[in-house]
Parts: C-alpha cells; sequence; structure tokens
C-alpha cells in the first residue's frame, strides 16, 4: 500500500495522538546534573562560557540538594576544584579534599543519587589526568592513585564512582580497590568512549584548568568508531556498570552502535561545548532554547542512551513537569 491509501500526516493530527506514537520520551529520572564544587570561594562563582552554570562553595548543600530535587533531579555527578593543585594531583584523594566534602555534604543533605567524576586533571598543576613522567602521562602509576581516590569518594559516600581519565585497566584497579576496602555495593560508570574534543573547552574555564596541551595520548581520536567498541568491551569486561560515551551529539553513531551491540546501561554526556553552542544561539536569538534542548536531549534518547549527563537537566526537568 502506499499513496494515497497510506497517509503519515493520520498520527500527525494532534498533540495527543503524536504522543500516543511517540518512541522516545525523556524524564526527569533520566537526567544527570554535573555540580561543580570550589574550595577557593564563599559564594556561588557563574561559569562565564556557560550561562546558567554555577560554581558552588563547600556550603548551602540543603538549599543547592533541595532546588535540585525540586525539580525532579535526582542524580548529579559533582566536580571539584581544590585550593592547591600539584604535580601529583594529592589533593584528588584527600579526605577532606573537596569533591570529598562536597558528596557527603550531598549525601548528608539530600535523596540524590551522587555520582563522583574520578579524575586528576583539576588536582594537577600542568592539568594532565594522571602521573607524568618523562613528559608522558604513566598509565600503571595514576592507576594505582585511581583506586586511592575511588576510596576516598566511597568512603564519602559516593554511590557511583564515574573514572574519565581514559587509563587502561582503569575500570579493574577501581573495581579491585573499591572491593578490598568494603565498598562492593558502590557501582562503577565507566567514561569508556571519551573523545579528545574540542567540546570540552568551557569545562576547563569551569575547573579553572590550568591545562596547555593535549590529550591525544590517551583520548580516543574523532573519526573511530570500531575502536569504541573495542574500549566498551574492555570496561564491561573490567566490571564497568553504566558505560559512557562522550560527547553526545557529534557521537551519535557511536551511542546507537554500543545501543546494538552492549546490554549494559548506556550514558551520554553533553558536554560543557554542545551546552554553551545551544545557549549562545538562544542568547542571540537565532534559535529557541528551551526547544532545542528538549530536542537535544530526546535526540539522545533516540541514539540509545539510557541517561544523559547534562547541564540542562534542572531547566528541562521544570520543562517536563
Ligand atoms: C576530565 C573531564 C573532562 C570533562 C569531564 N571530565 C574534561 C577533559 O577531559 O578535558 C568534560 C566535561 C564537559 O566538557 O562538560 N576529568
Amino acid at each position: 500500500m502506499k499513496y494515497p491509501e497510506v497517509r503519515m500526516r493520520r498520527l500527525r493530527k494532534s498533540k495527543n495522538i503524536e504522543d500516543l506514537v511517540a518512541e522516545t520520551t525523556v524524564t526527569s529520572s533520566d537526567l544527570i546534573l554535573p555540580l561543580f564544587f570550589d574550595e577557593n570561594i564563599s559564594v556561588d562563582r557563574p561559569v562565564s562560557s556557560m550561562p546558567g552554570v554555577v560554581n558552588h562553595p563547600l556550603s548551602g548543600y540543603e538549599q543547592v540538594g533541595n532546588a535540585i530535587e525540586e525539580s525532579g533531579v535526582k542524580s548529579v555527578m559533582v566536580f571539584g576544584t581544590p585550593k592547591r593543585k600539584d604535580i601529583c594531583g594529592t589533593q584528588a584523594s584527600a579526605p577532606d579534599g573537596v569533591s570529598q566534602r562536597a558528596i557527603q555534604g550531598l549525601k548528608d543533605n539530600s535523596h540524590l543519587v551522587v555520582i563522583a567524576d574520578l579524575c586528576m586533571c583539576e588536582y594537577t598543576d600542568h592539568g594532565h589526568c594522571g602521573i607524568v613522567r618523562n613528559g608522558v602521562v604513566d598509565n600503571d602509576k595514576t592507576l594505582l592513585q585511581y583506586g586511592k581516590i575511588a576510596v576516598s569518594q566511597a568512603e564519602a559516600g559516593a554511590d557511583i564512582i564515574a573514572p574519565s581519565g581514559m587509563m587502561d585497566g582503569q575500570v579493574s584497579a577501581i573495581r579491585m580497590a573499591l572491593d578490598d576496602a568494603n565498598f562492593s555495593d558502590v557501582s562503577i560508570m565507566a567514561y569508556s568512549a571519551k573523545y579528545c574534543s574540542s567540546f570540552y573547552g568551557p569545562f576547563r574555564d569551569a575547573v579553572d584548568s590550568s591545562f596547555k596541551g593535549s590529550r591525544s595520548t590517551y583520548q580516543m581520536q574523532c573519526g573511530n568508531s570500531r575502536e569504541a567498541m573495542r574500549e566498551i568491551a574492555l570496561d564491561i569486561d573490567e566490571g564497568a556498570d553504566i558505560i559512557m560515551v562522550k560527547p553526545a551529539l557529534p557521537y551519535m553513531d557511536i551511542i546507537r552502535e554500543a545501543r546494538n551491540r552492549f546490554d549494559n546501561p548506556i550514558a551520554a554526556y553533553q558536554v560543557s561545548g554542545e551546552y554553551a553552542m545551544i545557549q549562545a544561539a538562544a542568547a542571540n536569538g537565532w534559535i529557541d532554547g528551551n526547544r532545542a534542548m528538549m530536542e537535544s536531549l530526546v535526540s539522545i534518547k533516540r541514539a540509545g542512551a539510557d541517561m544523559i549527563i547534562t547541564y540542562f537537566a534542572e531547566n528541562a526537568a521544570r520543562v517536563l513537569r
């Protein structure tokens, strides 16, 4: 059968019919809001390249948690900027470090699922994601640090540890460290397919990164898709509970391919540059910001993601209400 018997427009006749045949929906339970905490400030500091995003001081957790919960968002991902950065990123695993205090503050004052981003780039003075030796990031030395950081974040109360450094073997190193410390119930969300991307620019603003170089010796090159599948398969083998593709919009084919091949829950990270582009265009009146926000989120889910880490989380949840 074809036209005129078939008329695709019949099922687009009204909003309610459209809702009935909707294949993809986004709910506030799918959204994870990244949160920045900075040990150096005492009041909220806006991130200039990310309109609507602020850096929080290490206080007022109840207020921060309440506002998020009230929007309908149930999960957050914590990033920290320490007072002192050094060559080994020692503050990353400090029991009273910025991410540990923020995690504990949120857990004590809310019912939010708290995901801890685990990396060293916010804590090292050179800005690399691990221990640098002779000018290169030393994979295996870095793994020892990651294990310590994971345990300190679990001790602070993190529900999920999310290693973002793209070191080989990081998932198994963290799984073993957590299990040895009796945190076998803490999950791992692995940044499995993380690309070396220009879209992280505004994030580096947010965490006051001193980074000048390139992460191309550990993050993936943008043209590779089969390599992403190998990364994901390895992480699942090492014990990842949730796998991640990052960034999201420019890498939707990777999300789809991962969905077709693997059964683990898939997270997609709509990164700072993706957020900034939509906000900038909206601020200029070039696009409708709210519609572009929702369209991007629905599209990421349609590609195959189960959950989305997005700076739009709170806003989108309010629109969904
Ligand atoms: C690294 C990390 C980065 C992001 C999340 N974790 C930056 C990087 O790899 O350079 C980027 C997030 C974003 O751009 O929103 N710890």
